[in-house]
């Protein structure tokens, strides 16, 4: 499956799941993830994301190891909806995209 990583905390820009063929993003607060067992690994959804936050998961960096199981373990919070089409990204994304230090920020 694909894996949403740090990057996405706060920026949310949405561009990736418009081009979902099985619509397995799910949306919380300030953050997407990926429904592993749905996703089938088409690769569509990496190049659309303009603060490149979606890898394989054999390719997620050393520091972003975590978010493996946190794409798990979110996509099957009842709370975390599907989202299927792009919508408007929060106000101050681009404030946020460029900071690396994200995950403290994260809302469940
Ligand atoms: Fe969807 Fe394809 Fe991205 Fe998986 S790799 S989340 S199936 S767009
Ligand atoms: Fe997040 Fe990038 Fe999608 S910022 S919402 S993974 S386009």
């Amino acid at each position: 499956a694909y894996v949403i990583t740090e990057s996405c905390i706060k920026c949310k820009y949405t561009d990736c799941v418009d081009v979902c063929p099985v619509d397995c993003f799910r949306e919380g607060p300030n953050f997407l993830v990926i429904e592993p067992d749905e996703c089938i690994d088409c690769t569509l959804c990496v190049a659309e994301c303009p603060v490149n936050a979606i890898y394989p998961e054999d390719e997620v960096p050393e520091d972003q190891q975590h978010f493996i199981a946190l794409n798990a373990e979110l996509s099957q919070n009842p709370a975390w909806k599907p989202i299927t089409a792009k919508k408007a990204a929060p106000a101050d994304a681009d404030e946020w995209k460029d900071v690396k230090e994200k995950f403290h920020l994260l809302d469940r």
